[in-house]
């Protein structure tokens, strides 16, 4: 086992950063009305830059992209302008930061669309449950349309759109989020996706949405600018167990190798509730892995160095406690304690619980 210090600078293709710590994805719904992050967004981000690699929350690609409210968009130019000064604020502190587009698919309620926008997904199949809108509380998720072969097409040039509109707004790269429940893992799952055409069926066919978003993404903006977060075993979003699981993934690494993308970012919630990766998958998933390998989900320091050390990881995720410690990268060297998040503010308009947590007296 070799001893890499987490605090110490690594490259991740192009890309040098300060640390191994990743500031994972996290939703906090910040944004305005029309997907255009605000100010404080800025301000938000800048107070966390001395991570490594700051991924943002999940910002939809375009409007049927768009599920939850108030979360940000990448699809037009004021989304783009409102962008730059989130880049400006943690570049000004030599921070790298990727944008994660999220299209959320059945995940998702018109009341959070903007007009006109649609609920789409591989097969027309509901998922149980609940989502919150601004409007009126909490509704059912409607029964999602499937995809026609012509919505395929838009959703790849939506997905293209947005990685050049992330790059003019001063990101370093995007994230493809194939985690979570959302579109992308539901083409992946046959528990989501039962079509009978091209893009489901077989495992090739089921892999296909996503590796032809990736390859359309790596040749519109490069693929050291290009990474995806994959959850196997989760079970957000309505996700469960089946047969070809590991298979599925295996040939999908198999194919975003073969495209060159900069980074697969791993989540495992086994923390939030979900089953472990098992360490057969997780050994199987490095060796399939030729670049950066993210590994996240409820580390603490001890655990995410014991990661980098096995070998089980290049860069380690860390989620809840960059909400709430702004300078944890300085926190977990100097062994201050860490405050701990509220959960009542994560997804609340306005600064409480967002630009407020203080950083660790000196
Ligand atoms: C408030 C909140 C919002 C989240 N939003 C996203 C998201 O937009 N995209 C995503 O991939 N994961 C999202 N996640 C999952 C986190 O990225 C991360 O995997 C999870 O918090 C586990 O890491 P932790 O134990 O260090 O918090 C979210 C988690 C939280 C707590």
């Amino acid at each position: 086992m070799s001893s890499l210090s987490l605090f110490d600078p690594v490259a991740m293709g192009p890309h040098s950063l300060k640390n191994r710590f990743v500031m994972n994805p996290m939703t906090r719904c910040r944004a305005d009305v029309d997907g255009v992050p605000t100010a404080i967004m800025a301000t938000y981000y800048g107070q966390r830059a001395s991570a490594g690699l700051i991924v943002t929350e999940g910002t939809a690609p375009s409007p049927n992209g768009r599920g939850y409210a108030r979360i940000p968009g990448l699809w037009n130019a004021a989304q783009v302008e409102g962008w730059k000064p989130v880049t400006a604020a943690v570049k000004a502190k030599g921070g790298t930061i990727f944008a994660q587009l999220m299209h959320t698919g059945r995940v998702s309620h018109p009341g959070n669309m903007p007009a006109g926008a649609r609920v789409i997904a591989p097969s027309a199949l509901q998922l149980p449950g609940q989502m919150y809108t601004d409007a009126q509380g909490m509704l059912d998720h409607p029964v999602p349309e499937a995809m026609t072969e012509a919505d395929i097409t838009t959703a790849i040039a939506e997905f293209v759109t947005a990685s050049r509109n992330a790059v003019a707004a001063g990101f370093d790269g995007v994230e493809l989020h194939a985690a979570n429940g959302y579109l992308l893992e539901q083409f992946l799952s046959p528990v989501t996706n039962q079509r009978t055409d091209g893009w489901g069926g077989s495992t090739a066919n089921r892999i296909r949405f996503v590796v032809e978003v990736a390859k359309a993404v790596v040749a519109a903006i490069g693929a050291d600018k290009v990474g995806i977060r994959i959850s196997p075993y989760g079970r957000a979003g309505g996700m469960a167990p089946y047969a070809e699981l590991d298979d599925t993934y295996m040939q999908l690494m198999a194919a975003l190798a073969g495209l060159g993308l900069v980074y697969v970012h791993m989540v495992d919630h086994a923390a939030m509730g979900n089953p472990a990766i098992p360490a057969e998958f997780r050994q199987a998933l490095r060796k399939a892995w030729p670049r950066t390998l993210i590994v996240g989900g409820s580390f603490d320091l001890a655990s995410a160095q014991q990661a980098v050390n096995a070998g089980e990881a290049d860069l380690t995720g860390f989620g809840r406690s960059f909400i709430s410690n702004p300078d944890l990268v300085e926190r977990l060297q100097k062994g201050l304690p860490l405050a701990a998040p509220n959960g009542d503010t994560f997804y609340t308009p306005g600064p409480a619980g967002y630009t407020d947590y203080a950083v660790a007296a000196a």
